[in-house]
């Protein structure tokens, strides 16, 4: 484990930015922490920001949805983790981006272009069960 000392911090309640942490270069995992193990990748609790930022008192993280599906729809980050697919392919290198921007659309012609391309399924029940 490696000590990074405390940072400090103003009580500001900004969205959190990748890019302002690109210098620490941590694992996506080390935040988002079942990205490779489940359907969700999961956002960090307050604890994980703690580990550096020890001044900070205790309180939700903020997280929006830029990325967001029906629930009709079937999706497994590990899934696609196991299938060697890299988190930028859909979400772009977001230790550029201050605020998380839509990378890749989660809309059905732009997972399928990547099945086709890949020749991943293309079975309609893989992705949502649309009834017999
Ligand atoms: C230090 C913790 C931390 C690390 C490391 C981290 N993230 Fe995040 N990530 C967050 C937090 C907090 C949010 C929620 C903030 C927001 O909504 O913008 C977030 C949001 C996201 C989102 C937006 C999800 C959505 O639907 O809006 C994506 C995509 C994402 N992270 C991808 C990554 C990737 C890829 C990596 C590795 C390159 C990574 N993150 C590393 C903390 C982290
Ligand atoms: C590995 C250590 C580490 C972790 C974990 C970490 N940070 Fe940071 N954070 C830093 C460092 C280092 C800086 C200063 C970067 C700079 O000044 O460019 C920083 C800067 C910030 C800033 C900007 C500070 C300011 O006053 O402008 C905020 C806000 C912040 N972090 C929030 C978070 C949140 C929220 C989490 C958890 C989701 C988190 N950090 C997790 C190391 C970390
Ligand atoms: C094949 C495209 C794809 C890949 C690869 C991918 N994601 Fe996602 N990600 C999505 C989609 C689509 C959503 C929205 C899921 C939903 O709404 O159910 C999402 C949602 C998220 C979220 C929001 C919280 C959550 O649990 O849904 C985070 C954080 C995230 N991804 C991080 C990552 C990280 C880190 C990686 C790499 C380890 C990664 N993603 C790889 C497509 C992808
Ligand atoms: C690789 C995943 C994937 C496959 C395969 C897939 N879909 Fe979809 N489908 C989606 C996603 C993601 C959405 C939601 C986003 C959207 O509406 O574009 C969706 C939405 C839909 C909708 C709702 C559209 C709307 O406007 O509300 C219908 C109907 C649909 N799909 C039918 C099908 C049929 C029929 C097949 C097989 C020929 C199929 N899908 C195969 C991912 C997939
Ligand atoms: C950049 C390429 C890429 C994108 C974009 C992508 N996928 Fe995939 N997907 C793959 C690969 C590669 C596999 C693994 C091969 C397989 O299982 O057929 C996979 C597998 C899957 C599986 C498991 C298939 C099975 O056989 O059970 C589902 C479900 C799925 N993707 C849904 C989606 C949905 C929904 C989206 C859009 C939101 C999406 N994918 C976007 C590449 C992609």
């Amino acid at each position: 484990m490696i000590l990074f000392g405390a940072v400090l911090l103003s009580a500001r309640a900004e969205p959190f930015s990748h890019q302002r942490h690109a210098g620490v270069n941590l694992q996506c995992t080390f935040c988002h922490k079942t990205a490779a193990t489940a359907e969700r990748a999961a956002f960090p609790a307050w604890k994980t920001c703690h580990t550096c930022h020890t001044e900070m008192a205790e309180h939700p993280i903020p997280s929006r949805r830029v990325y967001k599906l029906p629930d009709f729809v079937f999706f497994s980050h590990a899934r696609h983790s196991a299938a060697k697919v890299e988190c930028t392919a859909c979400h772009g290198d977001v230790k550029t981006q201050a605020r998380i921007e839509l990378h890749r659309s989660t809309r059905m012609a732009s997972c399928v272009d990547c099945h086709k391309e890949i020749k991943a399924t293309l079975v309609c029940n893989a992705c949502h069960e649309l009834g017999q």
